[in-house]
């Protein structure tokens, strides 16, 4: 995979949005919201995608054993602790993969084999060559990452990642975990460690850095233009505390500077925005309107100055296409009178897999209530109703009615009708506003104590009849969940997003934590 494409060595793009990207707070993701974004990264070209961590959970285990089926053209990647149950759970989880990797970590610094691992250097150092050995045995595509390598001392650090190479890593990744560094710094760290480490040549380098203080892409190309060439990086940015490299960032800079970059990724970038939509569709976590790439005012000109000189020649003030990222593959997918065929066959094409016909007629049943309302469905349509339709399964709670009423002058009032575990129950109840009244009606069914963290509204597509889509952040005990919900009436969608989040919360699974899990 490193091989050189027009000239240029390929910059490898590892994913890792469906496992960091997943430990942000609320955005854990189901086996079928997975298989949906691993898809659209197949689409995009990505090299790696990192599945999840299948020790983590049964969930996750799952997940990623589906992902490695589903995914023909990209590696798919599971992470383990450099423990044997990690390692042999991963490669259980990969073993149906038509390309896997196994990518095993120990953290190096002081503070971390000190204080949480609780293992001496040199145990820590036995620990990474047993695991590396172990995985091997699974795949010859095994990643080593030494956790906190910024923060670790560098003579050890080149004893680990030598001794790792010996073992049979194939790719050294050298993460920046807690977000400390500067471009510069790292740069440099990078490079001496290619030049220190004796057999450095025999693997492919890589760096995973986290935005902390906001430098994680900065730093990524900083490391670069020292010679790596895979980035672990997240769609959105998405990622532990303040995130990963965002992968649109990282993809579009090698791209723009051609001319800086000794390398190129493979990635189409058309499916940028596309894929970035989904993501934040499936995590609720929105994307910030002047977010490089996919933020929806990257490509706006606000001021005369600017608009006039777009219009002469567009190359003024832009720098890329808005198209080349996708910003024009907003399609117009189907309409009031498209038949079960035509949605099948779109879904098909979005990746998008519904389990059996009761599925697909219920999905379609919700279209064809979707299209009364509004003349046009796009792609981002298509995949919010299918969302809902995976909620809709096993959910808990249900919304069976709400009614809100609000006009100038009264207090706004709601009355809900809820179907919880089958039984029905209603309520009403007043509020500062209308969304307010019907959260308050839905809690005083529930009781739920869960605290709202966040509450946001965004338009799925445009014009005034476009389905809001609205993300809800529940906090109860120290758990955090996303709820969505979307409808062209945002009272309903934020109902809706309320009792969805209901939902997880009350879901008692739990996830483990890779970077917090006790060794
Ligand atoms: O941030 C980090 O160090 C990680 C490792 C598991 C690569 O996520
Ligand atoms: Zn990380």
């Amino acid at each position: 995979m490193s091989g050189k494409e027009s000239g240029k060595d390929r910059l490898i793009i590892f994913d890792t949005t469906m496992r960091d990207g997943e430990q942000s707070p609320g955005a854990s993701m189901t086996k079928e919201e997975k298989l949906r974004i691993a898809k659209a990264l197949e689409r995009m070209r990505v090299d790696v995608i990192e599945a999840g961590f299948p020790i983590a959970s049964p969930g996750d285990f799952e997940a990623v054993q589906a992902v490695a089926e589903a995914v023909k053209d990209s590696t798919v990647c599971g992470l383990a602790r450099a423990l044997d149950k990690d390692i042999d759970r991963a490669g259980e989880a990969l073993k149906k993969a038509n390309s896997g990797r196994i990518h095993t970590f120990i953290a190096t610094s002081p503070i971390h084999m000190q204080h949480k691992l609780r293992m001496t250097p040199e145990q820590v150092l036995e620990q990474a060559v047993r695991s590396v050995k172990r995985a091997r045995q699974y795949t010859d595509d095994v990643e080593f990452s030494a956790e906190d390598a910024v923060r670790s001392e560098f003579d050890f650090l080149c004893r680990v990642f030598e001794a790792a190479i010996a073992a049979g890593a194939r790719t050294i990744n050298v993460p920046d975990t807690v977000g400390y560094s500067l471009p510069g710094l790292w740069g440099e760290r990078i490079r001496k460690l290619i030049e220190s480490v004796p057999n450095a040549d025999q693997v492919v380098w890589s760096t995973h850095c986290h935005n902390d203080l906001g430098m994680a892409v900065a730093n990524s190309l900083s490391a670069v233009l020292s010679g790596v060439r895979q980035v672990e990086c997240t769609i959105n940015g998405l990622g532990e505390r303040a995130g990963n490299a965002s992968l649109e960032e990282i993809v579009m800079a090698v791209k723009v500077r051609r001319d800086i970059f000794p390398c190129d990724s493979r990635i189409d970038t058309t499916q940028i925005v596309p894929t970035s939509k989904l993501v934040s569709q499936i995590t609720g976590y929105p994307v910030q309107p002047n977010k490089a790439v996919v933020g929806a005012n990257a490509f706006a000109h606000e001021s005369g100055i600017h608009q006039d000189g777009v219009l002469k020649s567009r190359e003024t003030y832009e720098i890329m296409r808005a198209q080349d990222v996708g910003w024009s593959t907003n399609k117009l997918t189907l309409g009031k009178l498209s038949g079960r065929n035509a949605f099948r066959a779109r879904l098909q094409e979005l990746g998008i897999q519904l389990d059996g016909e009761e599925a697909l007629n219920a999905a379609f049943a919700r279209f064809k209530e979707l299209a009364d309302k509004k003349s046009e469905i796009f792609d981002e349509d298509l995949q919010a109703l299918v969302s809902e339709a995976h909620q809709g399964e096993n959910e808990y709670i249900k919304l069976a009615y709400l009614r809100v009423a609000s006009e100038t002058g009264t207090q706004p009032e709601a009355q809900v009708t809820l179907s919880v575990d089958g039984e029905e129950c209603r309520a009403q109840a007043t509020g500062g506003g209308p969304v307010d009244a019907a959260f308050k009606a839905i809690e005083s069914v529930m009781q739920s104590g869960a605290q709202l963290q966040l509450y946001s509204v965004n338009n799925i597509t445009s014009g005034t009849d476009s389905q809001g889509e609205v993300t809800v952040r529940l906090e109860k005990g120290g758990r955090i969940v996303n709820g969505q919900g979307a409808d062209t009436d945002i009272v309903i969608a934020s109902a809706k997003a309320y009792i969805n989040g209901l939902n997880k919360i009350l879901d008692a699974s739990q996830r483990q934590h890779p970077q917090r899990a006790a060794l």
